[in-house]
């Protein structure tokens, strides 16, 4: 199978690239500008496999994505590249409106202009994967969880941005019939993210003896799923879901930001007892503005059409994610030192309209 895979330098973008290579005769391309938020290092495993290749360019280069599509001649396109960080939403929106809009609807062209020309059987068989989350439906209350009818209701820049990128996305699949596949899924954590989301932030923090910044009063509930069965569950939905399906993947593992972080703590704990306890870190600090009370999924069409369900636990997941961190540091050292040193974001103080 020949796969194309936009944003793969990223946290789930590379966790996918892994486990598509681990599948004899695979050809993947991945095309990803590198920003701030990419990683070669996550992709180094791949350097030199054969099938593999990456090309560095902008998605919203449409010119540029509609001869990689046809260059590559791909049979699934999963499509990851965005913006992604909701604080710095906050603080800037302006390349979040640029990618996971505009880009969007340049790889939905590109991908539409390539699927019309190809023979009918091959077209049949062409799936867009179109990656998005949860938080397009904005916050719920103590009850309910969000299923594949859930009204759209984003709160943040990014999940705004998010939102219309997903109404694109089922617009080419009504309009042009593209088979797009769009999936929802919830706050993924593992290897190679980004030190600026909740958990690797709180994991180096706590491990350099920083402050452990908890917003509001930690009371905020996300539900957590394994970066590796996030991968597993959108390669299920590329080989087997119909065109224009939607489909909500999660861990089913809803915690507070507070339960995260102490987690996070109770294992470095254990890690480093002369350390202990690094729950004197935490500090509360003032809430993001706008911040979703809780995100909870009900994945049961995913795992009832297609039997995918979640491989990893939450605590096995974060016993291996906290030891990936510590066996690493070559790969997030530099990411610390000269892109993000852990400071606050998303506080809108600014007003600044880029
Ligand atoms: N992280 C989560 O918890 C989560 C949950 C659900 C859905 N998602 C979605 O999954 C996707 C991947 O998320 P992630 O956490 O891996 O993101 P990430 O920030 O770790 O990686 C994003 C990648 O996209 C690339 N990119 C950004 N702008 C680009 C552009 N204009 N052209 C080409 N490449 C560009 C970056 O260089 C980076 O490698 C996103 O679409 C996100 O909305 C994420």
């Amino acid at each position: 199978m020949k796969y194309l895979v936009t944003g793969g330098a990223g946290f789930i973008g590379s966790a996918l690239c892994l486990a598509l290579m681990a599948q004899p005769g695979t050809h993947l391309t991945v095309v990803d500008m590198l920003t701030y938020a990419a990683n070669p290092a996550s992709l180094a495993p791949l350097a030199g496999k054969p099938g593999y290749r990456f090309v560095q360019a902008d998605i919203g280069d449409g010119a540029a994505m509609r001869a990689l599509m046809l260059d590559v001649g791909p049979d699934a396109v999963f499509h990851l590249a965005a913006e992604t960080h909701v604080d710095r939403s906050i603080d800037s929106a302006g390349a979040f409106i640029q990618t996971n809009l505009v880009g969007t609807f340049q790889m939905l062209e590109a991908a539409r202009a390539y699927w019309s020309g190809l023979s009918p059987q091959a077209a049949a068989k062409f799936r867009f994967v179109h990656i998005s989350t949860d938080e397009v439906f904005g916050s719920l209350g103590a009850e309910g969880s969000f299923s594949e009818s859930t009204a759209y209701d984003p709160s943040s820049p990014y999940s705004a941005s998010k939102a219309g990128a997903d109404h694109l996305a089922r617009a080419w699949h009504r309009t042009y019939g593209l088979p797009v596949i769009v999936s929802n899924c919830s706050n993924n954590y593992g290897p190679r993210q980004f030190p600026e989301k909740l958990i690797p932030l709180t994991l180096l923090n706590a491990l350099g003896g920083a402050p452990i910044n908890v917003y509001g009063k930690g009371d905020n509930v996300r539900d957590w799923l394994f970066v590796d069965d996030h991968a597993q569950a959108l390669m299920t939905l590329a080989r087997a879901a119909p065109p224009g399906e939607t489909y909500m993947i999660g861990g089913r593992a809803e915690r507070t930001n507070l339960d995260v972080v102490k987690t996070i703590c109770a294992l470095l704990d254990a890690r480093f007892p002369a350390q202990a306890p690094h729950d004197r870190l935490i500090r509360f600090v003032s809430d993001r503005p706008g911040h979703d009370f809780r995100y909870s999924v009900d994945c049961s069409k995913i795992e009832r059409d297609f039997g995918w369900t979640q491989a990893v636990t939450f605590e096995a997941g974060m016993a291996k994610t906290v030891d990936w961190y510590l066996a690493n540091e070559d790969w997030w050292k530099p990411l610390r030192s000269r892109v993000y040193d852990g400071g606050r974001l998303g506080l809108a103080s600014t007003g600044a309209a880029s």
